[in-house]
């Protein structure tokens, strides 16, 4: 699973958007280290603050499928959008260091990061281990 595969397994992802109140598709597609891939798209409600980001639902759905461990992830939106701080928070859990791709609709990728650089200073369980 190369880097364009799993920006494609984003978009179509994203096309399984549930967004009639943003209309704003946003598509996920987590690489665990098994090589499964886990995707996810945003799924709105009608009470907005219930609603839930794609990366978010593609990790929920990679733990509950049994896998913890993870090496990237491709995100998928129009123009291109970054994980929301909700997101690289809940990423932090099980891989800190993950690299996060962001691409258009097009599947032309915006960014690289790691995460340890879009969320600094990050608060984890080895700082309740101290
Ligand atoms: N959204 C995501 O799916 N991921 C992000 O990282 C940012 C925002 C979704 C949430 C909502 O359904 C829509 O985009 C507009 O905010």
């Amino acid at each position: 699973m190369d880097q364009a595969e799993l920006i494609t397994a984003a978009l179509e992802a994203s096309r399984r958007a549930y967004a009639p109140y943003s209309k704003f598709r946003v598509g996920a597609a987590l690489l665990g280290n098994s090589g499964k891939v886990y995707s996810g798209c945003n799924v709105e409600n009608a009470s907005y603050g219930l609603s839930n980001c794609a990366e978010r639902t593609a990790v929920f759905s990679a733990v509950s499928e049994g896998e913890v461990t993870f090496e990237m992830i491709a995100i998928v939106a129009e123009g291109g959008a970054a994980p929301c701080g909700a997101c690289r928070q809940v990423l932090y859990e099980f891989a800190p260091e993950i690299m996060v791709l962001v691409a258009d609709t097009e599947e032309s990728l915006r960014s690289t990061s790691s995460l340890k650089d879009l969320l600094p200073q990050a608060f984890g369980s080895e700082v309740k281990k101290r």
